[in-house]
């Protein structure tokens, strides 16, 4: 389980505690569904990113679990930022997470998101759609600007597909000159403040080759771009997208390891064609905040299905994790007070939602006594969890705590039935 779980976490006589913490303590103190994020993973994840480069070149995705908690050791660390909504830059700011090391993503960022960038300093945007750049030319340009090209390659865990065209919404395709035309009319628009070239091309890699290729097809762009528009590129943004182990038979690759790569293939690559070489970004957000996160639930039925299935339903589900629901994603679970106790059964974790897909993860093995008011922890689930969050039968978000050294603080409290009813009128409009 080793694999699977934050840095810090320990099981003895059973027990399992994360950050010095046992874990059937917090969960009498916080309540469940409770999601526990462990400090010292995320920032010895964060400083691993930023071990092979300056903690500046290292963009933290927001979207995989930002709240104003994490913005801050963000910025302790010196890392930068990913954003790509007015609502993550709102919850920067109100960090006082510096702008200037905040990078502005979107395929449809509103007049008021840019005119947010800009008012408040934001460093970088990348820009994504002609209409985008129109858009900025009424606003004005405060910021450096990446163009963000899609090279045709699509990557997902151990396999990548090449393509000529590219169908994604995000940025500009290579094939018919598009991203060249991009690139002119940003430079029309910004001229020296176009700073370089962003691609993010997916979720879950294991494989660096993909960023190979993509490196290798963004560098002879480049000699286009130098040759037509005597363009040089300062920065090349490689996104994020680096994988990590859910389960046990998968192996979280070393951050500092994948960076150096990178950075290894971008020298190549430039230095060959005789460009000079650009200073490497990257945007990782799951390889950090994911193996920090735990989710601790409280097992509320066991339904046993003989011959076919056992259900272990616990107290949240698809509201505060929908990964399995959406993709079929999966993950280890674990009792946090008898995590010794032989794992005999083969069951699915389901939530207490109104649907059948409605599911944590499935065929994982547990005692075969697990019981209502077990505690179940279920492992590497820091991002894209709390961050995809709903209320989805109205169901109240769970807390995040975290846990460092025998301490937990709450960084986001736990919602509450009237926090749900806060924002609903009468039928005559009126408040509650
Ligand atoms: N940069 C850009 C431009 C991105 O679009 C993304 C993720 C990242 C960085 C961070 O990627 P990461 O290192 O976290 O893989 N909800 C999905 C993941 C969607 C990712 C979207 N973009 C999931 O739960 O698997």
């Amino acid at each position: 389980m080793n694999e699977v779980l934050p840095d810090t976490a320990q099981i003895r006589s059973g027990r399992l505690s994360i950050g010095g913490v046992d874990a059937a303590d917090l969960a009498d103190r916080y309540g469940t569904p409770l999601i526990v994020f462990d400090r010292v993973t995320f920032e010895a994840r964060a400083r691993a990113f930023a071990a092979e480069v300056d903690a500046e070149q290292v963009f933290y995705a927001g979207k995989s679990f930002l709240c104003v908690a994490v913005a801050e050791l963000l910025d302790d660390l010196g890392l930068g930022l990913d954003v790509c909504t007015g609502g993550e830059l709102a919850t920067a700011l109100a960090a006082s997470f510096p702008a200037g090391r905040i990078i502005f993503h979107g395929n449809n960022k509103s007049e008021e998101e840019l005119r947010a960038a800009k008012d408040t300093g934001v460093g970088r945007i990348v820009v994504d759609s002609f209409d985008e750049i129109e858009r900025l030319r009424s606003i004005g340009v405060g910021s450096d600007l990446l163009v963000r090209i899609t090279p045709g390659v699509e990557a997902h865990t151990h396999e990548y597909v090449q393509t000529g065209q590219e169908e994604s919404k995000f940025g500009f395709t290579l094939a018919d000159g598009i991203a060249l035309e991009a690139l002119r009319h940003a430079l029309d628009l910004a001229g020296d403040r176009v700073s370089g070239v962003h691609a993010h091309i997916g979720s879950q890699i294991f494989e660096l080759t993909a960023f190979d290729l993509a490196v290798a097809r963004l560098a002879t762009f480049l000699v286009a771009a130098h040759a037509e528009l005597g363009f040089e590129a300062r920065e090349l943004n490689l996104g994020g997208g680096i994988g990590i182990a859910h389960t046990r038979d998968e192996v979280t690759p070393d951050p500092a390891r994948v960076v150096k790569s990178l950075r290894d293939a971008v020298e190549r690559e430039f230095a060959e064609r005789g460009l000079r070489v650009p200073r490497l970004l990257v945007e990782p957000g799951r390889a950090i905040a994911g193996p920090s996160g735990v989710t601790i639930y409280r097992v509320g039925t066991v339904k046993r299905i003989p011959g076919v299935r056992t259900y272990v339903a616990v107290d949240g589900g698809m509201s505060d994790n929908p990964r399995h629901a959406l993709y079929g994603a999966r993950y280890e679970a674990l009792l946090a007070e008898r995590a010794g106790a032989p794992a005999t059964a083969r069951v699915t974790i389901a939530g207490k939602h109104c649907e059948s897909g409605d599911v944590v993860t499935r065929d994982v093995r547990l005692p075969s006594d697990v019981a209502p008011g077990d505690l179940l922890a279920v492992p590497a689930t820091g991002a894209y969890t709390y961050a995809m969050a709903s209320n989805y039968n109205r169901v109240p978000r769970p807390a995040v705590v975290m846990v460092e050294g025998g301490d937990a603080i709450e960084i986001v409290a736990r919602e509450s039935h009237l926090d749900l009813l806060r924002l609903d009128r009468r039928a005559d409009g009126s408040p509650l």
